[in-house]
């Protein structure tokens, strides 16, 4: 019997991916609605839901999704700190994610902010279409020899870890569990202080976890080096966007690179270009000459696409045949924010 699956807040590129590799294998119903409990009782009739990462999938979606008659959460994402795991466990909904799809997509993004912040191009790009070719303004740093922080050192910070390197950065590194292969590459693994304290460019690459939220705070910025780069393409809620804001204006923060955003959910995967933004936060880090905001694009490649489809029909038809989708997500991995 093919799972009949009702998948949430699909765009064009979601539907042709996901079409392509199910192939005909289940039933997928394609809904442009972000899951919410106003949403939820879309799924009715469906054995399992397809989400997002802005989808919500806290206690009230859950038992919406159960009373729907729903067996399976398929994430289309690696993470999945917008699922109450707990509440799942107990409705008997079983989890499943995409635990790595390309690494490298959002490794390679990263450094395209690094790189953008750095040189200017952005600013470059729109000068000369003025017809302006003055350079003052977008005086950059070779980045061989500077040190570069990467906190967590999993499968995105390692290869951002290969990129930096080949770039000549010293890297230091912060993370419960050290990577041989960082270790490898000359590595130093640092408590979060030190490595604030010795780096040019701080990148983030942890879970959004209730330990990791805000780990970029007030404190934390007082100790990163003056005129710092700092760049987060893992989720919003790492860093203390207001504190961040105080960093910039005071100087502490040099620039500031982001694909992320604490409240992306009311932003992010729209058009909102006709309207106004209702954010003031946000708002205002648009102020700022030397912040670069990308809406959450960094796994958008053709070959993350591809991947994530691929586990995602995958993880469904495992769990039509046995009962238990390729890649669980265990309820023991805890409730994270
Ligand atoms: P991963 O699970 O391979 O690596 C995460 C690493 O963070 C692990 O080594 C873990 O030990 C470490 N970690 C946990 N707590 C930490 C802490 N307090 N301090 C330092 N390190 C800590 O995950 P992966 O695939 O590398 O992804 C990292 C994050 O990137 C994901 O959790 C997700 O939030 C984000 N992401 C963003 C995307 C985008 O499009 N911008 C796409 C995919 C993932």
């Amino acid at each position: 019997m093919p799972m009949h699956v009702a998948v949430f807040s699909t765009k064009s590129y979601d539907h042709e991916f996901l079409a392509r590799c199910n192939a005909g294998a289940h039933v997928l119903e394609f809904r442009e609605e972000r899951l919410s409990e106003a949403t939820a009782s879309l799924a009715r009739g469906a054995d399992a839901i397809c989400a997002f990462v802005n989808d919500d999938l806290g206690r009230g979606v859950i038992e919406v999704l159960h009373d729907a008659g729903v067996r399976l959460v398929a994430l289309r994402s690696a993470g999945f700190n917008n699922v109450d795991l707990e509440a799942a466990a107990a409705a008997g909904i079983a989890v499943a994610r995409v635990p790595a799809y390309s690494p490298h997509a959002v490794a390679e993004h990263t450094m395209a902010l690094v790189l953008t912040l750095n040189r200017k191009t952005h600013r470059a790009y729109n000068r000369l279409r003025e017809g302006n070719f003055a350079l003052d303004g977008l005086l950059g740093f070779d980045l061989r020899g500077k040190t570069v922080g990467v906190v967590g050192t999993g499968l995105i910070g390692t290869a951002l870890v290969r990129i930096l390197r080949g770039f000549g950065c010293e890297v230091v590194a912060t993370d419960p569990v050290r990577s041989p292969e960082c270790l490898a590459l000359g590595v130093e693994y640092l408590p979060l202080r030190e490595l604030l304290s010795r780096s040019h460019i701080v990148s983030l690459h942890c879970p959004l976890t209730p330990e990791t939220h805000h780990l970029i705070d007030d404190a934390a910025i007082a100790s990163m080096r003056h005129g710092a780069m700092l760049v987060n393409t893992s989720r919003g809620g790492v860093i203390d966007t207001r504190a961040v804001i105080r960093g910039l204006k005071g100087g502490r923060l040099g620039s500031l690179g982001l694909d992320v955003y604490e409240e992306e959910e009311q932003l992010f995967f729209e058009d909102r270009s006709t309207r106004y933004i209702p954010d003031d936060v946000f708002a205002r880090l648009l102020t700022f000459p030397n912040v670069l905001v990308t809406g959450h694009q960094g796994f958008f490649t053709e070959e993350a696409l591809t991947a994530i489809a691929e586990t995602t029909i995958a993880n469904v038809t495992a769990f039509e045949q046995t009962g238990s989708p390729l890649h669980p997500v265990p309820s023991s991995a805890g409730r994270a924010r």
